[in-house]
């Protein structure tokens, strides 16, 4: 009937424009300011889709260093975990110089926007490698680590309990996926009482002989620019991942990008990267990714909460 005045067009339209703008579930966090986004609306409708889809559907891939934990804590920056056995409880003050050395030479590549990923490889390689050996150097004492990481200033990022807390109780893997190292890393969570039975590390972890010493790294070295192939080789063959196409995706290196890639026929990928240190290759608009999100160094963690499907 409406359709013969056309008159009448204009004012339905604008009522409902507003009708639409009222009952539109905004997210408040996507308002910030502080967070980029390449295109809001694809965000917006992903997220849509996987609280749809619900908690049984979803799984988290994290990176570690600098994702969840802080980047930097009252004015200092947050040991990573090579840096807290930085601690002469396991390491000598010349292997202290080495590995700070390594590290003003490397981390600024590894950060560097100008070079691709095929360009620091190598470079990645050589750093990681060498941290390595002189570790090993050290025979680093496996019954040292837990206190070497109480007595650090590791800190998770704000919004870490809600997060692990969260994911457990809805029954969501989540995988860490780190270049670290895993034992530390795995001390880092158990003192902050959140390393739960969803929680899954994939990281260098150390080997130690029978007096409790350091003699080797177990498996293939993983560096921040080969987590695609971790990611194919160890995440695919996790069984409690099958079967959950929805993946938040944590990162703060251009290398993260990579770690959902083992999740075979996903349906929606959130990427969340944390703009920690210059990693201007974070930046949306120079992701092939539509719905990453970028959040400054001190944001929070995500509250994932997907709603039931009858939401
Ligand atoms: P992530 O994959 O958990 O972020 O861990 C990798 C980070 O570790 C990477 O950003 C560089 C950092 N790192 C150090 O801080 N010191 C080191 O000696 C090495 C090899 C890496
Ligand atoms: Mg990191």
């Amino acid at each position: 009937m409406i359709y013969h005045i056309p008159w009448i067009y204009a004012p339905v339209r604008t009522v409902l424009a507003i009708w639409h703008q009222l009952t539109k579930s905004e997210i408040p966090e996507l308002a910030k300011c502080s967070v980029l986004m390449k295109e809001r609306s694809r965000v917006e409708e992903t997220i849509c889709a996987m609280q749809r889809a619900g908690a049984g559907s979803l799984q988290v891939i994290s990176d570690f260093d600098m994702t969840l934990t802080r980047f930097a804590h009252n004015g200092t920056r947050v040991p990573t975990t090579h840096n807290i056995l930085d601690n002469r409880l396991l390491i000598d003050e010349d292997c202290t110089k080495k590995m700070r050395e390594l590290l003003n030479t490397y981390y600024p590549i590894e950060i560097d926007a100008g070079r691709t990923a095929e360009e620091k490889l190598p470079l990645m390689v050589k750093w990681w490698t060498e941290v390595h050996e002189l570790l090993i150097q050290q025979r680093i004492r496996k019954d040292m680590l837990a206190k070497a990481v109480k007595e650090s200033s590791a800190v998770l990022r704000d919004g870490y309990k809600l997060f692990f807390d969260h994911l457990t109780e809805q029954q969501v893997p989540l995988m860490i996926f780190s270049a670290g190292v895993g034992d530390v890393l795995e001390e880092v969570i158990r003192q902050n009482h959140v390393f739960y039975p969803n929680v899954h590390i994939i990281s260098n972890y150390m080997d130690f002989d029978q007096t409790g010493a350091l003699r080797a790294f177990k498996g293939q070295l993983i560096h921040s620019f080969n987590k695609r192939e971790g990611a194919l080789s160890h995440a695919a063959g996790l069984r409690e991942l099958q079967g959950r196409p929805n993946v938040l995706l944590l990162g703060d290196s251009l290398g993260d990008l990579t770690m959902a890639d083992g999740v075979s026929e996903h349906q929606n990928i959130l990427t969340i990267g944390f703009l920690n240190d210059k990693v201007l290759g974070f930046i949306p608009e120079r992701t092939k990714l539509i719905s990453t999100i970028t959040t400054p160094r001190a944001s929070p963690l995500p509250f994932p909460c997907p709603r039931p499907p009858s939401a």
